[in-house]
């Protein structure tokens, strides 16, 4: 359904003028799949929101008790622990977790608490045979069972069953593991619809951790994962990209409570650009040189050279190239795959803190953690490349966690990815700051382009409510 079309009941809702995503859908070489041609906007109401939902330490205590144990998390990537033995400490929100791969290849989370008197039984991840507390020396079977007490005789008051680590729930999908605290509630499919129906075409279980970097934020992690949930600051925070980027042009779906997408198109221009006396040859040029996911980015030099034929789009020649290209590099075919799904951002968000992006070309994923303050929160980005048919998933690498005064551009492994981030970083300071100096304590959303933002926060607020 379009969105110029009456019977739509978003369609009261202004959007950008000029051309559509549906106009660059109608565009594509390739069958565009339905979903990626749906629109799944809906209104949801005007209302400010109140700044000290990202200020106030009583309402980061409320998320910590009422929501966080009760959503699927992203706990980590299957192939962060791929052998019988390796696990992941994986903490969020005052909990600390142990995820385990099991001799059988399945995967469990227990509470990475010794049962003892409470020392953490691990603080960074690994491999053992057995978690043996290095304060008196309890130990578990990585199964989470009791293995041993030393001097038996002074607790015959703890049994077995008694001494069994408590146990999250865990989900797999997609190469993802997933835990949650508390049980009952959706099923993991449940939660992530229609996630990984979309995500069929991307197949991230055959894609594997090539570059992943880390870094404290000084604001507030929903600060952090909004400023990542529209397209358009990119105007003021990126204008290197415009260019390239329909900014203004993102079609913006929500779904249901938990997942929601923008679909920023590449290799157009920005409606803020003036198109006077640019050709598509510019805008090829442009994108080659700042746009951040290209493969280029990760073997190591930059080999895309497109020219734009005479009469052909930027959009059509850099389709075409990065096809090839990333043929070449993963060895899949990609002769099906959509101009769209070779070039456009699918930034993909599922409550509370998972951002995986979709699309053929390296995959981005970001996950937020809040800090153990309201102005603080930990931001990782995750790369994902595509392992080459009938290989083995390559163990990921070890995550590269930046120091305060090391900025994201110091990364080079990220490229020009990196400098895109410090341009967001140069404000997220500033609005934790803001919010808290506001005078009248309320923050206002647009009614289209942040519409992520309004329905991340009414789900948060269904959690909070009961
Ligand atoms: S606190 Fe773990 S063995 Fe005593
Ligand atoms: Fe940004």
């Amino acid at each position: 359904m379009s969105d110029r079309d009456p019977a739509n009941r978003s369609a009261q809702i202004p959007r950008c003028p000029g051309t559509s995503w549906d106009d660059i859908m109608a565009t594509d070489t390739r069958p565009v799949p339905e979903f990626m041609k749906e629109d799944a906007y809906e209104y949801r109401g005007s209302e400010p929101l109140a700044a000290e939902r990202y200020t106030s330490r009583e309402f980061m205590e409320l998320e910590n008790r009422k929501m966080w144990p009760r959503v699927w998390q992203f706990a980590a990537r299957e192939e962060d622990l791929p052998e019988p033995g390796d696990y992941v400490v994986y903490e969020i929100a005052g909990r600390s977790y142990l995820i385990v791969r099991q001799e059988d290849g399945s995967v469990r989370a227990f509470h990475n608490v010794c049962l003892h008197r409470g020392r953490k039984l691990r603080t960074e991840s690994g491999w053992a045979a057995d978690f043996q507390c290095p304060f008196h020396g309890f130990t578990w079977n990585t199964d989470g069972s009791l293995k041993h007490i030393p001097c038996r005789w002074d607790f015959p008051h703890l049994t077995e069953e008694k001494m069994k680590l408590p146990e999250p729930e865990v989900g797999r999908w997609g190469g993802y593991i997933f835990l949650r605290e508390e049980p009952g509630g959706p099923s993991l499919e449940e939660f992530l619809a229609p996630l990984p129906e979309h995500f069929k075409r991307w197949r991230h279980e055959e894609c594997t951790t090539a570059i992943w970097v880390a870094k404290v934020v000084p604001a507030n992690w929903k600060v952090t994962a909004e400023a990542f949930m529209e397209a358009w600051h990119a105007l003021v925070t990126h204008p290197q990209l415009l260019p390239f980027t329909g900014d203004a042009n993102t079609r913006y779906n929500i779904y249901g409570d938990n997942v929601n997408v923008a679909f920023t198109p590449f290799a157009v221009m920005s409606p803020h650009i003036d198109p006077e006396g640019k050709s598509q040859q510019w805008i090829v040029d442009e994108f080659v040189k700042y746009n951040g996911r290209s493969a280029d980015n990760y073997d190591g030099e930059a080999s895309l050279r497109v020219e734009v034929p005479e009469g052909l789009t930027a959009r059509r020649a850099l389709a075409e190239a990065a096809r090839k290209q990333y043929t070449q590099m993963f060895g899949h075919d990609h002769s099906h795959a959509t101009d769209s799904e070779l070039l456009d951002a699918f930034t993909y968000n599922v409550f509370p803190n998972f951002a995986p992006w979709g699309g053929f070309m390296p995959n981005i994923v970001y996950r937020w953690r809040p800090g153990s303050d309201p102005d603080h929160c930990l931001m990782e980005v995750r790369i994902l490349t595509r392992v080459p048919p009938g290989q083995p998933i390559p163990r990921s690498v070890p995550m590269k966690m930046l120091g305060a005064d090391e900025p994201w551009s110091t990364a080079k492994e990220l490229g020009i990815l990196g400098d895109v981030f410090d341009q967001d970083m140069e404000n997220l300071p500033y609005v934790q700051e803001g919010l808290k100096a506001s005078k009248n304590g309320e923050v206002q959303l647009g009614n289209y382009q942040e519409i992520r933002v309004r329905q991340f926060h009414q789900t948060l607020d269904k959690y909070l409510a009961d």
